[in-house]
């Protein structure tokens, strides 16, 4: 779990990049995609999107269930007022601790959000808030994320440069627990490319995801050692640029 001001901090970051989201959210609209297309079909009445951001994720599922009633649940209050023209209600709060009453919902839905989280504690809620027989839809980063970014570093620092993301079977046992049933995990991998390395790292705190938690580097870094960052991932370029790697986990499951 993060400690409250480091959450404090992540929440900062997503708010500020609240209008510059969506233009740099590639792999995110490719996961939401993803995670709707998997999902079985029959339609649900009410669904929770946790951590629904600028809203891209209920303007699919408005688009697949037209008569549903969805909430979005988003602590970056400047996500919400985009967000806000795709729900029936918004709500900023923390999905660790979902200020709604329980048994309300049909679909719990939350797409690459709970990396930021305590899985547990997030899992517990959707548990609560899901009526008997509702379902999840989750999509999350496995560890292979930005591997890439990781051996680039690995020569210049001992620092974190990405989340410490979790295996998929850490989430079904975490679901478990939580007394869902995961019916289906699938493991998939997305790949994004950018002509060079600032661009890269720039798309990702457009997308306010820069903040890694604790061990982060804090300071500047000198040009030499950046230098030598730049020349670790040239290594992995490909015709198509420099690639950053999405290790995608999609998990199904009912209450
Ligand atoms: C990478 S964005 C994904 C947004 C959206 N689901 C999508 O697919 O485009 C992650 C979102 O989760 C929100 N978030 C992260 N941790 C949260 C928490 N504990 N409670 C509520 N929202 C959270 C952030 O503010 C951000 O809007």
């Amino acid at each position: 779990m993060l400690p409250p001001p480091l959450k404090q901090r992540v929440r900062e970051s997503f708010d500020r990049a609240a209008l510059t989201y969506d233009s740099a959210a590639v792999v995110q609209r490719r996961v939401c995609v993803r995670l709707l297309d998997e999902l079985d079909a029959s339609a649900p009445a009410r669904i929770l999107d946790a951590g629904c951001g600028t809203g891209h994720g209920a303007r699919l599922l408005r688009a697949r269930w037209p008569a549903a009633r969805i909430t979005g649940v988003d602590f970056a209050p400047a996500m919400l007022d985009f967000a806000r023209r795709e729900t029936d209600a918004c709500l900023a709060a923390d999905i660790e601790k979902l200020p709604l009453p329980a048994g309300h919902f049909d679909l719990w839905w939350s797409s690459l959000t709970i990396q930021w989280c305590a899985a547990d504690a997030v899992f517990a809620e959707a548990a609560r808030v899901l009526a008997p027989g509702g379902r999840l839809a989750l999509s999350t980063l496995g560890p292979d994320t930005f591997n890439e970014l990781r051996a680039a570093f690995s020569g210049i620092d001992q620092h974190r440069h990405t989340l410490p993301f979790s295996e998929p079977e850490v989430i079904a046992e975490s679901l478990r627990q939580a007394g869902l049933n995961t019916l289906t995990l699938r493991r998939e991998r997305h790949t994004v490319h950018y002509p060079d390395l600032k661009t890269l790292l720039r798309a990702v705190k457009a997308i306010g995801a820069h903040n890694v938690g604790t061990d982060a580097r804090s300071g500047m870094m000198g040009r030499q050692a950046w230098k030598k960052v730049e020349a670790a991932y040239e290594r992995h370029r490909t015709a198509a640029g420099l690639p950053a790697s999405y290790d995608v986990i999609l998990c199904y499951a009912r209450k």
